[in-house]
């Protein structure tokens, strides 16, 4: 099994790309009924553009082991909604996260099932301490990719079905140059969907 052993893996920085490594690929049909704006959801759906990338480096799920990767979100809206990743719970509901950000401009947008949110800007040098309990989603609110390395526990699990039914409690549109979080018109309470 991989990682029984010391492992060396090569992270472009720009790019946020694994040189050995294929990443995975979000495309908007992935993300149907996430955007706020349904007639410019459709309206993209046209060219269905590729929204996000990330990697699954396989490490083996034991909570002795650290899953880590890069997510690289693309620049682009949906509407006035810029570009965003799915965004996820952890199954082991009380694992954190971290995400340092390597590249381009961008937000964490968190939530709690107990109505808590909070938004933290992104640039290259800061890192993020997602809690457990929290769950997150990378938004990309400048010109170029915006490229977090993230950290947590290998057996943490994802779980995203909570997101597809709920949506988040804000979302985060363009306004005036610079950017708003705005109440979502499409969420639906904060309960896990299973
Ligand atoms: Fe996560």
């Amino acid at each position: 099994m991989a990682y029984e052993t010391p492992e060396i893996f090569d992270f472009d920085l720009d790019s946020g790309f694994c040189l050995q490594k294929e990443p995975m690929h979000r495309h908007l049909s992935a993300m149907n009924g996430m955007f706020h704006d349904e007639a410019a959801y459709q309206a993209a759906m046209k060219d269905n553009p590729r929204i996000y990338s990330f990697y699954d480096m396989d490490v083996p799920a034991r909570s002795t082991d650290l899953a880590y990767g890069t997510s690289i979100c693309y620049p682009g809206k949906v509407g006035d909604e810029f570009f965003m990743t799915k965004g996820h719970y952890h199954e082991i509901m009380d694992t954190a996260e971290v995400y340092y950000c390597q590249q381009g401009r961008g937000l964490m947008m968190m939530e709690t099932l107990d109505g808590r949110w909070d938004c933290k800007e992104l640039v290259p040098g800061r890192v993020v301490y997602v809690p457990g309990g929290w769950a997150h989603r990378s938004i990309n609110i400048g010109d170029v990719p915006f490229v977090t390395f993230f950290v947590f526990r290998a057996d943490a699990g994802h779980d995203y079905a909570t997101i597809e039914h709920n949506s988040f409690r804000k979302c985060v549109v363009a306004d005036q140059g610079g950017y708003a979080v705005i109440d979502n018109p499409n969420w639906q309470g904060g309960e896990l969907a299973k």
